[in-house]
């Protein structure tokens, strides 16, 4: 296994208070929203406007961002492939931390390749659901919130995702968003409605 540990002299410790006692105590179950498509794509937009929604109900949420974590964690690291890689590496292996914890956890990350996403989900296992934010480069560079299709466009900035540095979609994704068109509104409702089928959100009865 790539990620084998450097060091052999380390030994598990296992904790006494469990994932599924964390559950009962949250009264929820803990699952990863892996949220994934180009910048731009509203992923962090969807994500935070869901845990908005997830946290006025009572549920423990976070929401883990690529902008933010470029800040700290990931802060050494830049937009090359192999960089990429790492990083969407750290996420999974933060995502998992976060997920014993008992938290719903919420990723919003471009993560342009699926073999890091499928690690993500075999590390996590069927608690990892995969978010799929389908939206047009043409649409992505339109809105150019950040100013970065101009400037990926103009040079200024390489490796830029969906110009100049790959995206490979998700194949079998548990949600497919359609930000292109679909209101932010409509988006959190069938992300809602999907974790009401899996029985992990519960909307309170009038
Ligand atoms: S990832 O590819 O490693 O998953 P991540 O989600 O952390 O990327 O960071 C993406 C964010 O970094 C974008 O939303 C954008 O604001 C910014 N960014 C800066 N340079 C690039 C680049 N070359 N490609 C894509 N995003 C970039």
């Amino acid at each position: 296994m790539e990620n084998k540990p450097k060091s052999s002299n380390t030994v598990w410790h296992h904790a006494t208070v469990t994932r599924q006692r964390r559950a009962e105590l949250n009264s929820h179950q803990s699952v990863l929203l892996w949220f994934t498509g180009l910048s731009g794509a509203g992923k962090s937009t969807l994500a935070h406007a869901l845990e908005e929604r997830l946290y006025q109900m009572g549920y423990h949420t976070f929401v883990l961002d690529g902008d933010n974590v470029r800040h700290g964690l990931s802060g050494d690291l830049g937009f090359s492939n192999e960089d990429r890689v790492e990083n969407i590496r750290r996420i999974n292996e933060l995502a998992k931390l976060f997920v014993e914890a008992g938290v719903i956890v919420l990723t919003a990350f471009i993560s342009p390749f699926r073999s890091d996403r499928d690690k993500g989900r075999s590390l996590v296992g069927e608690d990892f659901i995969e978010v799929y934010c389908k939206c047009s480069v043409t649409t992505c560079e339109q809105r150019d919130v950040k100013g970065l299709y101009r400037r990926a466009r103009a040079g200024e900035i390489k490796d830029f995702t969906g110009i100049s540095s790959p995206y490979e979609p998700p194949l079998h994704p548990e949600l497919s968003i359609d930000s292109d068109n679909d209101s932010i509104d409509q988006c959190v409702e069938q992300i809602l409605q999907y974790l009401i089928q899996r029985g992990i959100y519960k909307p309170k009865q009038q």
